[in-house]
């Protein structure tokens, strides 16, 4: 009788014993989850956006309690970029969730911000944009998350299509309202300069340290820049037509100004920008017959750059075609793996 009584209890204690040590694993698990591992051997990729991570992380989430509007701290300034930055610095950040969503704690954010990083093979860069961006990011208590969106192959580089699809695959995890598109290069040197969307397309790169933070050209409109989604769709997007380096900035210019909006930028000591030396990658090579700051890329013989204007609505955001990958759930970004097909010009 006494044997079999404390086998019993032997038993439940094994179960709960198994069980605690299956929650272990599995926290454990969940910390460095592979998302990469997921898509591949699913055919729907598991997806948690922003919407499901936030509702994890916000203490105030289930709560009937209203919070205040966020106000900007009082003690915003220069801003100490580092740039040597630990290689595993990635699960760090605490306060992060899944995604490299955050959003205050305290307050309520009115802009939800999508900042979208075109992407391939720039894993230094990526890590000392991030490693410096979040803690900037939540200092101007923004509710933003980080999509990188990575091209897939070795075809020239489009910049612009990737912005396109960023804008798209971001809006299909959360009710963003202002996007902003920024080269993984770049960071900001000012707490002062905000990184939110206003009543005009905003450029933000204009005061870049290595051209002397001097405004290149009047119509330079690259680097980074911000639209709310309303301006976003305004100008239907990028082109998608612009492969290799240069001229997609320029066309975009010629958009804002096609659509009736004009470029606002925030003053040259508070826009201070850094950009992080780097030799050009392969697979971005000038645009052809690119001269400096003067893209002339053709296509069948027609200059892009020149009829921008008249194909701004028949070639952007509702003519984007890719093909989706796999999205990856880091913990500092979310990255989204695309196949973004070829330009018109390459035979197979
Ligand atoms: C994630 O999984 C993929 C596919 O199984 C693998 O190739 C990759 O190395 C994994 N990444 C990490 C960080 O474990
Ligand atoms: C939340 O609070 C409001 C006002 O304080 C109240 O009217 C409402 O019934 C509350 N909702 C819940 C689910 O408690
Ligand atoms: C928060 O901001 C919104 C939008 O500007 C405004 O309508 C609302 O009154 C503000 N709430 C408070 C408590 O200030
Ligand atoms: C673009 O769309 C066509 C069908 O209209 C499809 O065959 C092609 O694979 C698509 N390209 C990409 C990159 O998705």
């Amino acid at each position: 009788m006494g044997y079999q009584n404390s086998f019993k209890v032997f038993l439940c204690l094994s179960v709960i014993f198994l069980f605690s040590m299956k929650i272990m694993v599995l926290e454990k698990y969940f910390e460095k989850i592979n998302f990469t591992a997921f898509s591949i051997h699913t055919t729907k990729p598991i997806r948690k956006g922003a919407h499901y991570w936030f509702s994890q992380t916000n203490k105030h989430a289930n709560k009937n309690i209203t919070l205040p509007n966020c106000t900007l701290p009082p003690d915003l300034g220069p801003y100490n970029i580092q740039l040597n930055v630990p290689l595993d610095n990635e699960f760090k950040n605490e306060r992060m969730s899944f995604g490299g969503h955050n959003k205050p704690e305290n307050c309520i954010a009115l802009q939800k911000i999508a900042i979208v990083i075109p992407f391939r093979n720039r894993e230094s860069h990526l890590k000392i944009w991030l490693h410096n961006m979040h803690p900037f990011l939540q200092k101007q208590q923004a509710d933003y998350g980080i999509y990188v969106i990575e091209q897939h192959g070795n075809l020239p580089f489009n910049r612009a299509k990737l912005l396109n699809i960023g804008y798209k695959e971001a809006l299909k995890e959360y009710d963003y309202n202002c996007f902003i598109f920024s080269d993984v290069d770049i960071i900001p040197m000012d707490q002062r300069n905000l990184y939110r969307c206003s009543t005009n397309p905003k450029h933000m790169a204009h005061a870049l340290d290595k051209f002397n933070f001097r405004l290149l050209y009047a119509t330079l409109f690259g680097g980074v820049v911000a639209f709310t989604k309303e301006q976003f769709l305004k100008v239907n997007g990028f082109s998608n037509l612009f492969w290799g380096w240069g001229g997609e900035d320029d066309d975009l210019y010629k958009r804002v100004i096609t659509a009736g909006m004009q470029i606002e930028r925030m003053n040259n000591i508070i826009s201070k920008t850094k950009a992080i030396p780097h030799k050009r990658d392969p697979g971005n090579e000038d645009n052809p017959k690119s001269t400096g700051f003067q893209h002339v890329a053709t296509r069948n013989g027609e200059p892009l750059l020149e009829k921008a204007a008249r194909r701004m609505y028949t070639d952007g955001l509702n003519s984007l075609n890719y093909t989706f990958i796999r999205v990856m759930k880091h913990r500092l970004y979310t990255k989204v793996l695309v196949d973004i097909g070829k330009p018109e010009n390459i035979e197979q």
